[in-house]
């Protein structure tokens, strides 16, 4: 090796060994007298001193490092005059008598520090310099720790980690495919597996009983800061259960995870049904670190002459706890904020419930006292309250009040990420409507078992039947999702059928799957956790970029390698691709 120690680790224990460094140049301070250069590797820093003693060709090597140069160093362990507690190596330093740079280094295009000067586009195009700093690596040494601690807990339980393919078949249900032609089949295409879905159901008919897989999916979809076109789940699939021992068994993974890598106790995961999700948090990943759940209105708002509460399907509110004193401006500037295009609120009604003890609310003409203090009981307000309500179309209006809670949420701080709130969400919708494709979709997938009681109402409610189907939901972020599967070729054949698949195209597209039920399936089910998301939980972070090596801006771009890029006509004759132009 090109050293006997990392930058890390070196401390008053190892006082007048000679001892050899390798690492990066973080920074020079030349007094004069003295240089203090320090050297960084991926384990931390240390600082190495010149001094008038050392010979001159030392001194002129150790003035000509730039930043980020590489350099082997040799020297003596050193107790430093002035310590810095704050670091490991901070009460030593290193009295360098040989140095060698293995490297020279051009000026960085941004500082390589944790509060770095580089803005977004200029990191991601270098992104190995990026990765040098101490908060995008630790980020990622949480990543690996935490595969290797899914792996221990999945292993210990006889799971077996099986890879299926990469280059798979096209099929129309879910996201978008990424495709790919093959040359050997002209005019032909693979597709990128948007999970392994039906291989790992494949692998529960070959008998494998218990199978994971950390494993890259691909999807062609509107990117978010929780989307990524290529990402990482740890799929799973187990046989011979119910829904009750997926739950256990991923519930402990991520009591697990939470133990080992962030020391918490998590204790058991909380549960709520689908509907209640949508009823009270207006939300199918209600984040449960505060409560503000919504509180229905229409028994007392209706009929009093307000035509907006009249007419409207649904009239809901939160009571945003102490925000009385809310100024008319800061509610005029909530409400413009409800109006944009993303969110389309018309307009938001609101009431104090002031200090004094009154109610005052935006439609006293219509509510008198009387009935204010009824909404104050139904929400459950006391004096220094707010509560805001909006109405209109049940679904949107939800939708939209989710929204609104969730930034009162952050205004109140109630949304630390430094507490975990998880949440298993069950009973899932079975199927979807889409008003693009006016035909219902599979909320899930379409290999997801319905409910055997609802399987009747297929026909005559067909959205009102449930899943075994639940997420795993936490700090308002869907971790992961599953189902119990269909296991049965009948059962199958319905499902595509209200799919809207005719008896061929189900056969073409997922032929192979049916034919497997008919060779012995296990009953079986599994889910997947997004790892990114998980690791960004974690993190603390928001978005999912910083916990991916090298991910994708949002435009799907690779700035780094500058990808997705044109190919040569060569290339596209190969693969028998006109081009459009
Ligand atoms: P699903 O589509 O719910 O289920 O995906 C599972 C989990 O993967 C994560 N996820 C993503 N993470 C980052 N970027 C994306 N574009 C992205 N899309 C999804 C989410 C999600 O909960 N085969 C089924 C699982 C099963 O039924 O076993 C599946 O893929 O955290």
């Amino acid at each position: 090796m090109l050293r006997t120690h990392t930058c890390g680790e070196l401390n008053i224990s190892h006082l007048g060994q000679t001892v050899t460094l390798c690492g990066w140049v973080q920074k020079s301070r030349d007094l004069g007298a003295m240089t203090f250069i320090d050297v960084r590797d991926r384990y931390g820093l240390t600082q190495l001193v010149f001094n008038t003693d050392s010979d001159d060709s030392l001194r002129e090597t150790s003035r000509s490092l730039g930043r980020e140069f590489v350099i082997q160093v040799t020297g003596t362990v050193l107790e430093r005059t002035s310590k810095n507690a704050k670091m490991p190596t901070g009460e030593i330093e290193i009295g360098v008598s040989k140095i060698e740079i293995l490297n020279g280094a051009k000026v960085p295009p941004f500082m390589i520090e944790d509060e770095t000067d580089g803005g977004e586009e200029l990191r991601a195009k270098y992104r190995y310099l990026d990765l040098r700093r101490n908060p995008i690596r630790n980020n990622l040494m949480l990543r690996h720790k935490m595969a290797q601690e899914v792996r221990k807990y999945l292993d210990g339980l006889d799971f077996i980690e099986v890879e299926t393919p990469v280059l798979i078949k096209s099929t129309p249900e879910g996201a978008r495919d990424f495709v790919v032609p093959s040359r050997m089949n002209p005019g032909e295409f693979y597709a990128l597996p948007q999970s392994p879905q039906t291989f790992k159901q494949l692998l529960m008919v070959s008998g494998f009983d218990r199978y994971f897989q950390i494993v890259k999916c691909f999807r062609d979809e509107d990117l978010r800061a929780d989307r990524q076109p290529e990402f990482t789940q740890i799929d799973c699939e187990m046989a011979f259960i119910t829904q009750e021992d997926i739950l256990n068994v991923f519930e402990g993974l991520t009591q697990h995870l939470f133990r080992t890598v962030k020391g918490i106790e998590l204790g058991s995961v909380p549960r709520m049904q689908y509907a209640d999700a949508m009823r009270l948090y207006g939300s199918d990943k209600p984040d449960i670190r505060f409560g503000m759940q919504f509180v229905e209105l229409n028994d007392l708002v209706k009929g009093k002459g307000f035509g907006i509460f009249d007419n409207a399907e649904l009239v809901v509110g939160i009571n945003a706890k102490g925000c009385a004193e809310y100024t008319r401006k800061q509610i005029d500037e909530l409400t413009e904020w409800l109006k944009r295009p993303q969110i389309g609120v018309t307009g938001m009604i609101y009431c104090r419930y002031q200090s004094d003890g009154t109610l005052k609310s935006s439609v006293d003409k219509f509510y008198g006292e009387d009935d204010l203090t009824n909404w104050a009981a139904a929400f459950e307000a006391e004096p220094g309250d707010m509560m805001f309500v909006l109405a209109g179309n049940a679904e949107k209006v939800r939708k939209q009040l989710n929204e609104l809670r969730l930034e009162m949420g952050n205004r109140l701080g109630l949304r630390d990420k430094n507490t975990f709130a998880p949440l298993w969400v069950l009973d899932f919708p079975l199927l979807e409507w889409d008003e693009e494709t006016s035909r219902y979709h599979a909320m899930h997938h379409p290999f997801t078992s319905p409910k055997p009681e609802d399987i009747a109402l297929l026909d005559t409610h067909p959205g009102d039947v449930r899943a075994n189907a639940y997420d795993l939901v936490i700090n308002g972020t869907e971790v992961g999702g599953g189902s119990i599967r269909i296991h049965d070729r009948a059962l199958q054949s319905l499902m595509f059928k209200h799919l809207g698949f005719s008896p061929e195209e189900a056969q073409k597209q997922f032929g192979f799957l049916m034919d497997a039920f008919e060779y012995g399936a296990p009953p079986h089910g599994g889910l997947a956790f997004g790892f990114d998301r998980m690791v960004s939980i974690f993190a603390g972070l928001d978005s999912i970029r910083d916990v991916i090596a090298f991910p994708k801006n949002n435009s799907g771009r690779d700035v780094m390698i500058d990808t997705p890029s044109t190919i040569s006509d060569l290339q596209m004759n190969e693969l028998k691709i006109k081009t459009a132009l």
